[in-house]
């Protein structure tokens, strides 16, 4: 069974598509055997690309999963690695939503019709907003689907993937939440600038609401500082988030990821991240220190074993910035 991944924030450009892709390439570097899928949920469809995976017009993506078109199967496609896997996404997933609310008005029209006919001798039960939600608790609820769309779409491929790691998009709303519903676990990047601690509190309520409602095994894996610098606003921040994650229970990892100019440019270059080649590489490292602690403390398998990392590629080599 795949221990299914996520990294999520409400807000762009906090490196949630670097991380996805950097965790992807050190747990195939790390687990020399293990089958790796890559799930792009994100209309722009960076992860995609940087896959260089290309989607032709007609081919599925991640839309037509979350529309019910195609199966999670039928939308993967293979990558130059033959252990890893993508579900691509791009510029479709945009119109999800709008897509998703005309399918959902549909649903509650034919509810509402169905009601009707199964009260019309008493029909005056239905005539306020009152007596219709009790009618929609007790018979259907028409949005009980809609922010946990993908729910039982992966079950198919659960057995052929060791890691289902999914990249999703700077938002909590159906997309985010819908992969929360299915996710084990979740990883939570932050910028620990003025606005990053406030973001991470959010999008943690938000993670607690829908495991109770959708997904009571998630769990929280941690909050990771990302393009940390060492300023005084970084260190403030980390400390006040440090306060933060500490008095609620949540993890804070002790890997930071720094704010590097160069390893962009590398990731560009040699089309893979960075993780898988150049896994000695200082900036890599992090990556490779973050997997550890992840397995430490249980979060690469569904039940909270702890593996044996067949080959360990973290040097533990402590370097200045
Ligand atoms: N540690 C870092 N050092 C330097 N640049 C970084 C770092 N992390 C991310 N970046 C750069 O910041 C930009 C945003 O990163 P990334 O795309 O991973 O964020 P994101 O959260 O996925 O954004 P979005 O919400 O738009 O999908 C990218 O150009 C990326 O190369
Ligand atoms: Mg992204």
């Amino acid at each position: 069974m795949a221990v299914g991944i996520t990294v999520a924030a409400n807000k762009g450009g906090v490196g949630k598509t670097l991380i996805t892709l950097n965790l992807a390439g050190s747990i195939r570097k790390s687990f020399p055997d293990a089958k790796i899928l890559v799930v792009d949920t994100d209309a722009q469809g960076n992860t995609t690309k940087s896959f260089r995976v290309k989607i032709k017009n007609d081919q599925n993506t991640i839309y037509d999963v979350f529309m019910g078109n195609a199966t999670v199967e039928e939308t993967i496609v293979h990558t130059y690695d033959n252990l890893i896997d993508v579900l691509p996404a791009n510029a479709d997933n945009n119109y999800l939503e709008f897509d998703k609310m005309e399918e959902f008005r549909d649903t509650i029209l034919e509810w509402f019709v169905d009601l009707v006919k199964k009260f019309k001798e008493n029909i005056s039960e239905l005539m306020t907003l009152e007596g219709l939600k009790k009618k929609m608790n007790k018979h259907i609820d028409p949005s009980s689907n809609y922010f946990n769309a993908l729910e039982g779409t992966f079950d198919n491929v659960q057995d052929k993937y060791d890691f289902i790691i999914f990249d999703t998009p700077p938002e909590l709303k159906q997309v985010t939440s819908s992969v929360l519903s299915i996710a084990d676990v979740v990883l939570v990047p932050y910028e620990p600038d003025l606005n990053g601690v406030d973001g991470v509190t959010h999008l943690i309520s938000r993670v607690n609401t829908l495991k109770d409602k959708y997904n009571p095994d998630l769990r929280i894996g941690g909050v990771l500082a990302n393009k940390v610098y060492n300023t005084n606003l970084h260190a403030k921040m980390i400390n006040t988030m440090m306060k933060y994650t500490n008095r609620n229970n949540y993890h804070y990892f002790d890997t930071e990821i720094p704010r590097s100019i160069s390893f962009a440019d590398k990731l560009v270059r040699s089309g893979m991240p960075i993780t898988m080649s150049a896994p000695e590489n200082k900036f890599s490292q992090n990556f490779y220190k973050l997997l550890n602690e992840m397995n430490e403390i249980g979060l690469l398998t569904k039940d909270g074993t702890i593996l044996e990392i067949p080959n360990q590629l973290y040097l533990n080599v402590e370097e200045d910035e």
